[in-house]
């Protein structure tokens, strides 16, 4: 069954009847769940997700973070994943064959995950081959399937976050001269810059045209940089950062490194979700930030931290729709189906590529 097929089952899609109650009824009966459910349940919330969810997590933390939490969780029977797809296959593989995570909404997919497949990666792996030789270790973001995770840990490579990019790539330089690293090309190239690696020694691989951007002379290629991006960070532009230095001399611009080179390179700092959230709290009071990150993250900042004048470094930026996916209506129906004794939205990886998946994780928790 397509996933598309599978959305418009009727156990896929919201029951009707969450659509009549009010947000309180919905938060009451959440609350009565979890107390119901105690050590049983565990709510993991990655930053991003929206206010109305995030009050109820037992944990909140960035991919990492959530990575980590959910290996050391022997104890929750049910793992209900508020935060994306790709996230929740990674939880799953992470915790024991009794544990079971799901995910809220089956459409909280990622734009950036969805721009690599394995099958694109088989063929690019070949090719390069053809161009490199043995000379390739393959990272990859987080952001991507659980297949691509299985690909990169049968070839040697390592899973990354935003947190541990910079550690993950100069370790890969011990195993090989270059790495492939997929699937977000501005994170590779963010942190590949600042450990000293020109832009001319990178190049970007088109997946959809099966095909090497670059020119010169290839032995110089350290990098090779899959042509992915997140449509959200994407939308930071270096107009933005002249505007803001124009408007106000004052204030600090710092950026997710999923940013393109030119804003990461304009801003004053830059850093992952985690570092961000660090950098705000230990920052003094009176400071001015524009920030460049998802936007549910960036209004709780503002709302956290009256003291500071915190905005946007895109004025017009929404949040990103597929973390959005995830409301309270489809928390409790997930929490209704599990103290009904149903099963809805369960995320479950198959053995083998859990097993090849997780070399490439455990190599990255281990550093
Ligand atoms: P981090 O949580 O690693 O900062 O990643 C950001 C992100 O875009 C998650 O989807
Ligand atoms: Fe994917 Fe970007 Fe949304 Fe993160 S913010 S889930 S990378 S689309």
């Amino acid at each position: 069954m397509s996933i598309q097929e599978m959305l418009k089952q009727p156990s896929f899609s919201l029951a009707d009847r969450y659509r009549q109650m009010t947000r309180e009824q919905m938060e009451e009966r959440v609350r009565e769940i979890k107390k119901e459910l105690g050590e049983a349940l565990f709510i993991p919330g990655h930053h991003y997700q929206k206010d109305e969810v995030i009050q109820f997590a037992d944990a909140v933390g960035d991919s990492l973070q959530l990575a980590q939490i959910s290996a050391s969780n022997k104890k929750a029977k049910y793992i209900v994943f508020c935060g994306v797809h790709f996230m929740a296959e990674t939880a799953d593989m992470l915790t024991t064959k009794e544990q079971t995570v799901i995910l809220p909404d089956m459409r909280a997919g990622c734009s950036m995950a969805d721009m690599a497949n394995i099958h694109q990666t088989e063929i690019a792996w070949e090719k390069m081959q053809a161009l490199f030789g043995d000379t390739m270790l393959p990272l990859t973001y987080v952001n991507s399937t659980a297949a691509i995770k299985a690909f990169v840990g049968r070839n040697g490579g390592a899973t990354v976050t935003s947190s541990n990019a910079h550690k993950l790539v100069e370790w890969a330089f011990t195993q090989k001269e270059r790495i492939l690293f997929l699937p977000d090309q501005h994170l590779g190239r963010n942190t590949a810059f600042d450990l000293g690696i020109d832009l001319d020694e990178m190049a970007v691989w088109d997946p959809i045209r099966h095909e090497l951007e670059y020119e010169g002379d290839l032995s110089r290629v350290k990098v090779i940089l899959w042509k992915g991006h997140c449509s959200v960070h994407e939308n930071f532009t270096v107009k933005n950062i002249e505007d803001i230095r124009k408007n106000d001399q004052n204030m600090n611009i710092i950026v997710h490194p999923e940013c393109r080179r030119e804003v990461v390179g304009l801003s004053d700092d830059n850093g992952s979700t985690k570092y961000i959230i660090d950098t705000i709290e230990q920052s003094a009071s009176g400071s001015a930030w524009a920030i460049g990150t998802e936007m549910n993250l960036v209004n709780r900042l503002i709302q956290n931290h009256p003291d500071k004048k915190i905005i946007s470094l895109n004025p017009n930026m929404c949040p990103c729709l597929t973390m959005n996916r995830i409301d309270l209506p489809h928390l409790l129906w997930s929490l209704d189906t599990i103290v009904e004794g149903g099963k809805s939205n369960v995320i479950e990886v198959d053995e083998q590529t859990t097993n090849d998946a997780l070399l490439a994780l455990n190599r990255m928790l281990k550093q």
